[in-house]
């Protein structure tokens, strides 16, 4: 859909769309300066560290960094796809839609997906009302008041129940309009063996509706109510039904969860129930399989904190070390909670209550901590052997930590620990560092004189260089006369650098359009905290001349370090070619004398 039209559309919906006003919908703004002012809805926060710059057409939040256009904060606050957010904010200011020719393909789906959320929908509806206003509804209904879950946490999960017999359902959804075949693919009925029709899939089950991320049922879990088999049956995995991408009571939890800032992701629907009965409205569960990265990156978008409360059996503590494995590198603070005596989240919240599970949530080790201790599970700490196996493991797991704090921390923890020598724990910890480290640097520029300084210095260049193009087109000509997009460090910038040099000295210009018409969060993010910077240079031209040199600069510094390895390789396996490897080197070098010079 990159057409011109559409992006021209974006572009007028973000003139008229004045974001202040949008904005203001959801949270209270105060003008400070240039800029409006508020607490940030998408963490949890009591000082206002959320902007926007109504001039420029952005929202940055320096506590959490979300950030973007007006677009992306309906995106994000109403939980919609870049289009269905334009399409929204098209209705507020009464623009019409650009009619966009669908393909067949296109419209087949869609209608589809409509009738699958319609099966889904009436279904729920079928059910709550065999639980609460039927005969049916006597026995489970005695079910779940034994478990404790009240009346009200019925309500709210819409759960229902599927009356012991083999077509209620699909008889019902048959006087509302719904074809057999619907019915079939939406999960909810199977076609009969013999003869002719469907039959249902679930009977004599509770029925647990299963909603997407914007609140529609998508699928079921049924759950026996005596010890029949299998103890929970799922709707079939469907086109809106799969597994992998939802996330049990995540509709109902969400706001929650952004609130808070955190989320508690536990295994069963059980689980979740009872938590949200005991007041704590912040837990998800993964739906029985494994936890994926796509319900973890569904989460982070409203938190950043995660704690995993999984069982406590065998299964159970696999499970939470696989979901630690996928949260690893995904920014995010993750805990583990251990329920104590008894095996579920479920149990424990029935006989204790909310506030003691709130307790062992405080008191959760970080995963760091988690690992660490378990490390200790890899051999016996008496024995020579056993200690050496423990060292391995827990290298293993700080070397993947970034923060040396507290890694230095659990070396010497480590140490008393195991009464060994705290050297020998880091000697071991250099060697699996320095295998990390040499992955990562491969995709980095890094000399040797490279630190942190000198990462900030072109960090701001990049970013100045960037905001300054932006409010004058004339200067991109004279930019890009000497820096290209691949001296940008950063990948981000890279990217909307490439726009901006590619672009011309005109005003109106389509690259503007099409940069804000961004659909990649990251790179909106960066476009609006550059877009907050607070710059009013005296000498634009002399600012411009700085950010370029300090760009040029680390660019043939970079350069040099490549051909210097690159010598010193060749050098080593005694290939003459590191001559001009040299020479290469030497010129260079001159062109960063000059540039100091100049
Ligand atoms: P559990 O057996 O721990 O479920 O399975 P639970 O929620 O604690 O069930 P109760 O308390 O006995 O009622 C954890 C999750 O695994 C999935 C479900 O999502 C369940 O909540 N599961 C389990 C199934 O899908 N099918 C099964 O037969 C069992
Ligand atoms: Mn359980």
């Amino acid at each position: 859909m990159k057409d011109m039209a559409f992006e021209e559309w974006i572009a007028r919906l973000r003139a008229e769309g004045d974001i202040v006003g949008v904005i203001a919908e959801y949270v209270p703004l105060k003008r400070k300066g240039k800029n409006y002012w508020g607490c940030c809805p998408f963490h949890h926060e009591k000082t206002p560290s959320f902007s926007v710059a109504a001039d420029k057409g952005f929202f940055y939040c320096f506590g959490c960094q979300a950030g973007g256009n007006v677009i992306n904060f309906l995106m994000k606050i109403e939980n919609l796809s870049f289009f269905e957010a334009a399409r929204l904010l098209a209705q507020k200011l009464n623009i019409p839609v650009p009619e966009k020719e669908k393909t067949a393909q296109e419209m087949a789906r869609e209608k589809e997906l409509a009738k699958l959320y319609r099966a889904n929908e009436l279904a729920k509806e079928f059910f709550q009302a065999c639980l609460l206003k039927s005969a049916y509804g006597k026995e489970p209904l005695q079910y779940l008041e034994q478990r404790g879950i009240s009346e009200e946490i019925i309500q709210r999960f819409q759960i229902g129940f599927s009356p012991p017999a083999w077509d209620k359902l699909s008889l019902a959804l048959k006087q509302r309009g719904l074809a057999d075949d619907v019915m079939v693919r939406a999960g909810l009925a199977l076609q009969r063996e013999k003869g002719e029709g469907v039959y249902d899939r679930f009977r004599g089950r509770i029925m647990i509706p299963i909603s997407d991320a914007r609140g529609r049922v998508v699928g079921f879990g049924g759950r026996v109510l005596d010890e029949g088999q299998p103890k929970y049956l799922n709707s079939a995995e469907s086109l809106v039904f799969n597994k992998r991408q939802l996330l049990f009571g995540f509709s109902v939890a969400q706001k929650t969860i952004r609130q808070m800032g955190q989320a508690i992701v536990m295994e069963g629907y059980m689980d979740v129930i009872a938590a949200h009965q005991a007041g704590v409205e912040n837990a998800v569960a993964s739906l029985g399989t494994a936890f994926s990265p796509e319900q973890a990156k569904l989460l982070l978008r409203e938190a950043s904190e995660i704690v995993i409360a999984y069982d406590s059996d065998a299964a159970g503590q696999s499970a939470t070390q696989r979901a630690l494995e996928i949260l690893r590198g995904m920014g995010a603070k993750v805990k583990v909670l251990s329920v104590p005596e008894g095996k579920d989240p479920d149990g424990f919240l029935r006989r204790k209550g909310g506030e003691a599970f709130r307790k062992l949530m405080e008191e959760a080790p970080s995963s760091l901590e988690y690992q660490v201790t378990k490390a200790f599970e890899a051999g016996d700490a008496a024995t020579l052997d056993g200690k050496v196996a423990i060292v391995n493991r827990a290298v293993q797991v700080l070397a993947a930590s970034d923060n040396a704090v507290e890694i230095n921390d659990y070396v010497i923890r480590l140490a008393q620990r195991l009464q060994i020598d705290e050297s020998a724990v880091r000697s071991e910890l250099r060697k699996v560092m320095g295998k990390h480290r040499s992955l990562r640097s491969n995709t980095q520029i890094t000399g040797r004189n490279w630190n942190k300084q000198a990462h900030l210095a072109m960090e701001q260049a990049e970013r100045y260089l960037l905001r300054l193009m932006w409010e004058d087109h004339s200067l991109i000509p004279y930019v890009s006369a000497q820096v290209g997009a691949e001296d940008f460090l950063d990948e981000r910038r890279r990217e909307i650098a490439a726009m901006v040099l590619a672009g011309g000295p005109e005003v109106e210009s389509d690259w503007q359009v099409v940069l804000t018409a961004g659909r990649e969060e990251s790179l909106q993010q960066e476009l609006s905290y550059i877009m907050h910077l607070d710059i009013a240079p005296e000498d634009v031209v002399r600012l411009v001349d700085d950010c370029v040199k300090t760009i040029r600069n680390n660019s043939l510094q970079a350069r040099f370090e490549r051909h210097k390895q690159q010598a010193e390789e060749l050098e080593r396996i005694g290939d003459r070619t590191y001559l001009q490897e040299l020479a290469e080197m030497q010129r260079i070098q001159d062109e960063i004398n000059k540039l100091r010079q100049g």
